[in-house]
């Protein structure tokens, strides 16, 4: 497994290894790496010859007042951990390298980046899509993993890959949890005992709903009702946000007549917390 800092020779490394016919699986990450990540890397094994995982704290993704500084960025453990999953090479560029002092050319994916998190997270979005865009380039992978976890960041670079031909198989896999429902997080680490059980109304919300839905309940609104009220119970639970959703737009739905997505972020404590849930109908 090679460590690699430099953009330039990311691309010169990848090219050669493309000349030579083999095939390339791309794992973004901001580091701090768990399980969650390791299906990505799983997956990006089983179906490429060559794995490049790039860990960057993207700075631009981070709001003002948002973690960027405390993020956390345990490099030896995560290299332990690629070394473990069989990736070959690590990007692990310094934020300088990606963003010079006059940086100023972004990427927009227009009303997919504004639904859910984008609401409460203005300007997250673009910050993610720009550097995934700038990542892709440098890398130039045939295809690259994603977890469901993040819903609206999967479907804004999904929508951005399409929309801009950018030459990249986009694979969004499962949302891995612990054993308790607990949705796996870089930031879970920020959580204490109390907040790590608190937490579970977050999971266990989303099975309320989908057991009211397979109960034939099918209006939105009284749903996130119950959802709204079953977390509300938890001291340290704060609501950001909980929506019921169509699939590819986003967009609240009413009424649940077919497939759709229901989504929530909600604060324990000082810890803003996602999770979601697909329903199939
Ligand atoms: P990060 O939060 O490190 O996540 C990297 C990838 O791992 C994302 O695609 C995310 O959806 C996936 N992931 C995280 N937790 C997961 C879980 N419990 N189950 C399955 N997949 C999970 O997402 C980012 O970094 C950044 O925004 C990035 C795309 C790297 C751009 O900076």
């Amino acid at each position: 497994m090679k460590i690699i800092k430099s953009p330039a020779k990311m691309c010169s490394v990848v090219k050669e290894n493309r000349i030579k016919g083999k095939t390339v699986g791309f794992v973004p990450t901001m580091g701090a790496l768990h399980e969650g990540h390791g299906s990505l890397i799983k997956e990006a094994r089983s179906e490429n010859d060559i794995v490049v995982l790039s860990i960057f704290v993207n700075p631009i993704q981070f709001g003002p007042k948002e973690d960027f500084k405390r993020y956390p960025r345990p490099i030896n453990k995560d290299k332990l951990f690629c070394r473990k999953e069989g990736v070959d090479f690590i990007f692990y560029p310094a934020a300088g390298l990606l963003y010079p002092e006059d940086f100023s050319t972004y990427v927009i994916v227009e009303k997919l980046s504004d639904a859910l998190c984008g609401k409460s997270r203005p300007g997250h979005f673009k910050g993610v899509s720009t550097i995934v865009t700038k990542l892709f380039n440098i890398v130039n992978p045939d295809a690259a993993y994603f977890g469901q976890k993040d819903a609206v960041q999967a479907a804004v670079i999904k929508r951005m890959a399409r929309d801009l031909n950018i030459p990249v198989k986009i694979k969004v896999l499962p949302i891995v949890r612990e054993k308790s429902g607990l949705a796996l997080s870089s930031r879970n680490i920020y959580l204490n005992k109390r907040e790590k059980i608190d937490a579970l109304v977050c999971f266990q919300s989303l099975n309320l709903a989908k057991s009211l839905i397979n109960k034939g309940v099918r209006d939105t609104d009284k749903i996130i009702n119950i959802m709204r009220r079953f977390i509300q119970i938890k001291d340290t639970a704060k609501i950001d946000y909980i929506d019921i959703v169509d699939m590819n737009s986003l967009i609240h739905i009413n009424k649940i007549t077919g497939n759709c997505l229901i989504a929530l972020a909600v604060w324990i404590g000082k810890t803003r917390l996602i999770d979601n849930m697909i329903i199939k109908l």
